[in-house]
């Protein structure tokens, strides 16, 4: 049972990968600090997996903290790095407090890694560091353009901070993956997203409008230069994203030699606007969607979607679900949410 450590784990994505990891037979050891995250997630995990995963409540930040950590657990072969603040709207206004949070965590990470030998990290990146792409779908080898906010900085730093640490040799070898829109929830609606305040992405907006928490959604502009008008995005499932992680994990641990670092990209391949995310919803839920049109937002970027060929060929995972049972898992965990509110 190879233990891992997954800060973040009690998140949206770090929750998901927690429940693949056990199924995987790692055993997975939680870091959350509780800033964007419910203690109520670890009782929906112990309901999916049998038994409550350990969990230290600390920050990622705290050197001292995450080392006692190292220490107690021992035999520790890897991490999975989710911990970080994320909203790019905030990142604008906090630049200070994203650069510090997100890179000081990292550095943190990997410091201990490297000293406690747990070789293998797997980094939580963006598709955000393509900006918008020239050319569509976009690989891995697309050029990184200059980031529309400090959130999508602190993205293409850590990369390069990992790329250049795991070029020498040492105990450390790293995977970053670059995440389209995640999208769902557990299909057995223990575990979800849990956005605090008004939701900035499409589909808790969504979920929460159709419950009556929030008014008709906003299609932010109908005149891009895309089929309908609206913005063009990749939406993968949460369970197909997790499922990514075990793969990242399974690759470092056979890679050969003392150096080894990659980028994947974790998207469906396929692009769909927003229109078309509204009419999914409502084809999968039989629920009936309000809707207006709005003003572009400032940042978005008009398309993009994943080539998928590396991480088929590279990882060994594809993604199985569609933006249907995405659409669908995220309505069953929005229903729970409200029946037990
Ligand atoms: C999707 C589409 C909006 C809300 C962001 C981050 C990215 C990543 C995921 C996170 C866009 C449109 C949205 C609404 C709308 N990182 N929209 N009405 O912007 O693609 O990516 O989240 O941790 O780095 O930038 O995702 O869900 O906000 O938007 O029309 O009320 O839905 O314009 O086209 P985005 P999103």
């Amino acid at each position: 049972m190879k233990k891992i450590i997954v800060t973040g784990g009690a998140g949206f994505i770090g929750s998901h990968t927690v429940v693949e990891l056990a199924a995987a037979g790692f055993t997975p050891v939680i870091v959350d600090n509780f800033s964007n995250s419910d203690r109520s997630a670890l009782e929906g995990l112990k309901k999916i997996i049998g038994s409550e995963p350990v969990c230290y409540a600390i920050d990622g930040n705290d050197y001292a903290a995450m080392e006692e950590m190292f220490r107690k657990e021992g035999d520790v072969v890897g991490a999975i790095h989710f911990a970080a603040y994320k909203a790019v709207g905030e990142s604008v206004q906090k630049p200070i407090d994203y650069f510090r949070n997100n890179l000081n965590s990292l550095l943190v990470l990997m410091d201990l890694m490297v000293k406690y030998k747990a070789p293998n990290l797997v980094f939580s990146s963006s598709c955000t560091v393509y900006g918008q792409p020239e050319k569509l779908p976009v690989n891995e080898q697309s050029p990184i353009l200059p980031a529309q906010s400090p959130y999508g900085s602190t993205k293409q730093i850590c990369e390069e901070i990992i790329k250049q640490t795991t070029s020498v040799k040492q105990p450390l070898k790293a995977i970053s993956l670059r995440y389209f829109n995640p999208i769902g929830a557990h299909p057995s609606a223990n575990i979800g997203e849990l956005p605090i305040g008004t939701p900035n992405n499409l589909v808790p907006f969504i979920t929460q409008s159709a419950v009556g928490l929030r008014p008709p959604v906003t299609v932010f502009g109908n005149d891009y230069n895309t089929p309908d008008g609206s913005c063009v995005r990749d939406y993968i499932h949460v369970v197909d994203l997790a499922k990514a992680h075990v793969k990242a994990l399974q690759l470092l641990d056979k890679a050969e030699g003392t150096t080894y670092y990659d980028v994947f990209n974790v998207g469906t391949g396929r692009g769909n606007t927003v229109l078309e995310v509204i009419k999914a919803f409502e084809e999968a839920t039989g629920k009936k969607l309000g809707y207006k049109i709005g003003p572009r937002r400032s940042g978005d970027v008009e398309k993009i979607y994943a080539e998928v060929e590396k991480s088929r060929d590279g990882l060994g995972w594809q993604a199985e679900l569609s933006l249907q049972d995405g659409l669908r898992d995220a309505w069953r965990w929005q229903q729970k949410l409200t029946n037990n509110a």
